[in-house]
């Protein structure tokens, strides 16, 4: 096997080893994928300043996210399905994440439930809400990711309806995959991940299925979720999740000004600048391009944290550069996790951690509160 030494390591050895149809799920943006491009694109166009001859020792990348203790500011993203890249995905790389000191998010359509991933873990992770139609379902879901202890409630905003990433249809995703002659081919040529199937029982969407009203089998289950997103959800709802919640809130999905003005105003602890990997609006402006005016806007007032692109511990670094305070990586472990499973989502982070303490050195800084806009040239 070829040394790992870089993210696209791990994105070329997960292609290798998952399943068509579940690497191009990763791997893919909404229509022409013209914001997924854009998001890593409009990174490498940042520049570092070289700076010498400065004391680079003790240097250390701890901070904090919405007060919780990290070590180093990059959260694992919420990802619909990561326990289809790899058998037990969630539980894996919750367990990576809680052994490098930095936050999990489990998605609402994940694979494992949050009690398989509660289960499996010590610390307490974090819990991403999709707001269904159903309003039961999700009540009983906010009470779930309280009976697990989650320590904070992720509320996804830029996906009430599904926009098309071609790749998916193509591929007839689902999950788990239908045995066609095509599907069944792709996998035996995978031998591991078949064989880490096979030994799970975890295999379609456990927080849904024996949870939500008339989700028993699998055939309703496709129908539930298009039919599901509540398309009415506003800002009024953000008050009653918050209500019924109690805990530390982070809302997900602001790509504007004027809707991160709002979201300051509702009294959560913190938004995500993202686009959602560029799976959702195509054409909207990359993460990291629209992060310095939001934070002009409401940098004092609530914490703000981005996501979409990061691909190196250099792009976390710009990122905080640039005012946010923490970031997110959704494929990067993705790949990790298909590449080498936990091991995989462990040196995702490794690579990470490395490229952002030298990076760190070379600016002639030692800390994340050291980090500003003086560091890049503009
Ligand atoms: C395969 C995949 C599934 C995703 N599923 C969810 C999800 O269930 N909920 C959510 O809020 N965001 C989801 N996202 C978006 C991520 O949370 C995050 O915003 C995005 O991956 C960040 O971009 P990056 O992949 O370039 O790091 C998903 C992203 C990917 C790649």
């Amino acid at each position: 096997m070829a040394e790992i030494l870089e993210i696209n390591d791990l994105k070329n050895l997960a292609r290798r080893r998952v399943p068509t149809m579940f690497f191009d799920y990763a791997d893919s943006g909404a229509w022409t994928e013209s914001t997924y491009r854009a998001n890593e694109e409009d990174f490498s166009k940042i520049k570092f300043r070289q700076r010498v001859l400065v004391d680079m020792t003790n240097r250390s990348l701890e901070s904090t996210m919405i007060g919780e203790k990290v070590s180093m500011p990059v959260a694992l993203a919420p990802t619909g399905s990561a326990g289809m890249q790899h058998a037990d995905g969630e539980i894996l790389a919750a367990q990576a994440a809680e052994e490098f000191g930095v936050p999990f998010t489990l998605s609402t359509m994940s694979i494992c439930s949050i009690e398989d991933v509660a289960a499996n873990t010590k610390k307490p992770f974090w819990f991403q809400l999709y707001v269904m139609r159903d309003k039961d379902f999700v009540l009983n879901l906010i009470d779930r990711a309280k009976a697990a202890k989650c320590s904070a409630l992720v509320l996804t905003l830029d996906l009430q309806i599904l926009a098309q990433r071609h790749k998916d249809i193509r591929n007839g995703l689902s999950a788990p995959p239908k045995m066609t002659p095509k599907n069944i081919i792709d996998m035996a040529i995978r031998p591991r991940w078949c064989l880490g199937m096979l030994g799970t029982q975890r295999r379609t969407f456990r927080n849904i299925v024996g949870h939500a009203k008339s989700v028993g089998d699998l055939a309703s289950l496709a129908s539930w979720t298009t039919e599901q997103f509540d398309p009415k959800l506003s800002w009024q709802d953000v008050e009653w999740i918050k209500e019924r919640w109690g805990g530390k809130l982070i809302l997900k999905g602001i790509l504007d000004k004027e809707d991160a003005i709002m979201a300051a105003k509702t009294g959560a602890d913190a938004i995500i600048v993202s686009n959602h990997g560029g799976r959702q609006l195509d054409g909207a402006p990359s993460s990291i391009s629209v992060l310095p005016e939001i934070v002009e806007a409401v940098g004092d007032k609530i914490e703000v944290h981005m996501d979409g692109g990061i691909r190196s511990g250099q792009d976390v670094l710009k990122a905080l550069c640039l005012g946010a305070k923490g970031t997110y990586i959704g494929r990067p472990f993705l790949y990790g996790l298909g590449a080498m499973g936990k091991q995989g989502v462990t040196k995702a982070l490794e690579i990470i951690r490395k490229e952002a303490d030298v990076t760190l050195a070379l600016c002639g800084k030692r800390t994340i509160a050291d980090i500003g806009p003086d560091m890049l040239y503009r």
